[in-house]
């Protein structure tokens, strides 16, 4: 039995405070989760939505687990070419036709109507999110700075130019249409957003574009899948199947570490870094060749997350050098900013979500849908959408993550939960930066598994990525010198120092006791209930 009554840990502390609202009203974690998701939509417009997708992992606390894949889906208007020689606008990163038909409203009340409480409504849900949309709320310094940063491009598109620039730190930021459109879907139901008012707002707006039209938003489907398992020194691993690639490629680099005494070497030892950077580019490379939609292409999670087949890659291994990533495989670099949202929520029962959503880069495609206050996301990115072209996370991808209509892009979204031997709930964890929010949530399991670290530390921690290509470490300016020369002696290569995740992890103890923290990378709050 958890010793609390509830916790939720968020990207934003108003979003925090909706779900604990809910926790105390009775509700349970999906019904908070689905409080959370609303509001983040509104105080977190960087990539809290209702014009983007996600992935929600739902553990009841019985034990039962669902892991319901809400990602957006390709317009009947594409194929597998449609960017081909195409960059910004008409290009799969910015504008109308960067965006996939968004699944959130569906997403959240599948949830809801699946897994929720029965006590709440999805209309009380969405009230907190309405109200903070139509009363307004202070702009923190960190929205005011982040809107300023993507003043360009937001200013490129008339209604997210009168909604988002010029949002002074302090000042109340009402969102009168976006107030508007969550009454609608109060009102009638979430399929109002597929078929309703917003719906034909949204399909006008794209029609000059020639993308997403009625029928794809009528059209859009809301998957439950087979959450994808895993076993680390005991520990149960949980976490979300393609078309995340995240649950499995975290599975196949804690399957080749869990080989090595990582424990042992201590967390500074160099040689625990150079094996979790090898072990990286490793699962990296076969996240390029083997992942897509499971909807359109074979994807062989059950061999990729075997641990005779991590026993393969670590034969390969050589303690004392850097493998170059050419001698896996090739590709190229990038350094765009990254965005996606995580929330963990335990609710007093010990029933727990591990939710993360995104627009993909901040504030998506920049298109707000004119009437509506919905901005849309930009995740027809995250295809491989000039094949052979790195996108905008300089990740290479294969032609099983080609573009299809209705086919969902490939991501690596990592909503995950640990349980402990005995298999009682342990750590509820997440976090966003594209291809960086799997090797954020494998260093935090490693922390809490390999060091016993209390879950702010294992949070707060310095972190390194490897994505097998471009063939360098990312690595955040307070990884320990000795580390880096460390690195640097056995071969390793790092690129310009970067910050990695905004990590939101809920930890419970043996006891029962239960602890949390938002990522101090970030601006969240963890609030009790
Ligand atoms: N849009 C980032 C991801 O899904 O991985």
């Amino acid at each position: 039995m958890v010793k609390t009554g509830g916790m939720v840990a968020s990207a934003e502390p108003l979003a925090s405070q909706v779900g604990v609202d809910i926790l105390r009203r009775g509700g349970n974690a999906v019904d908070a989760a689905v409080a959370v998701g609303f509001a983040l939509a509104v105080t977190y417009p960087q990539a809290g939505n209702l014009g983007g997708g996600g992935f929600l992992m739902w553990r009841r606390c019985s034990g039962q687990t669902a892991a319901i894949d809400y990602r957006e889906m390709a317009p009947s208007a594409a194929f597998r070419d449609v960017y081909a020689g195409k960059a910004d606008e008409g290009g799969p990163t910015v504008g109308w036709r960067a965006s996939g038909t968004p699944g959130t409203v569906a997403g959240l009340a599948l949830a809801h109507k699946k897994y929720g409480s029965g006590k709440l409504s999805f209309a009380e849900l969405i009230e907190p999110a309405r109200a903070l949309a139509a009363e307004g709320f202070t702009s923190p310094a960190s929205l005011t700075r982040s809107l300023t940063s993507y003043i360009a491009l937001l200013s490129r598109y008339e209604a997210s130019k009168a909604i988002f620039v010029g949002i002074a730190e302090g000042q109340k930021f009402r969102q009168p249409e976006l107030a508007a459109t969550l009454a609608r879907i109060q009102k009638h139901g979430p399929r109002e957003f597929y078929e309703g008012e917003t719906a034909r707002c949204i399909a006008s707006a794209m029609r000059p574009h020639g993308w997403i039209n009625e029928r794809d938003l009528r059209g859009y489907e809301v998957k439950e899948r087979q959450v994808v398992t895993g076993r680390y020194r005991g520990h149960g691993i949980i976490s979300m199947p393609p078309p995340s690639s995240g649950g499995a490629v975290l599975i196949e680099i804690l399957n080749i570490l869990a080989g090595f005494e990582l424990g042992r070497r201590g967390w500074e030892s160099p040689l625990r870094w150079h094996l979790m950077v090898e072990a990286m580019k490793r699962a990296f490379a076969d996240r390029a060749e083997y992942f897509g939609d499971p909807d359109f292409v074979r994807v062989p999670v059950a061999k990729l997350t075997e641990p005779a087949y991590a026993a393969h890659w670590r034969e390969g291994m050589d303690l004392r050098h850097a493998t170059p990533s050419s001698a896996i495989r090739a590709g190229q670099a990038s350094d765009e900013p990254l965005h996606t949202t995580h929330f963990s929520i335990l609710d007093r029962d010990g029933n727990a979500v591990s939710n993360t959503y995104t627009l993909n880069g901040p504030y998506g495609s920049g298109v707000t849908i004119p009437g509506t206050g919905i901005l849309m996301n930009n995740e027809m990115d995250d295809f491989a959408a000039n094949p052979g072209q790195p996108n905008r996370y300089g990740l290479i991808q294969g032609e099983n993550n080609a573009v299809r209509a209705r086919k969902r892009p490939l991501s690596s979204m990592t909503p995950t939960f640990v349980t402990a031997p005995e298999g009682a709930l342990k750590l509820i964890i997440g976090s966003p930066g594209g291809p960086t929010i799997i090797n954020t949530v494998l260093q935090v399991i490693l922390n809490v598994v390999d060091h016993q670290m209390p879950i702010a530390e294992a949070i707060a921690a310095p972190r390194v990525h490897h994505q097998w290509l471009p063939d360098e470490i990312g690595v955040e300016k307070h990884l320990p010198e000795s580390v880096k020369i460390g690195l640097e002696r056995l071969g390793h290569v790092f690129g310009k120092p970067r910050t990695l995740g905004d990590a939101q992890g809920i930890l419970i103890a043996p006891d029962g006791t239960v602890s949390g923290a938002s990522d101090p990378r970030g601006s969240g709050t963890t609030i009790s209930g």
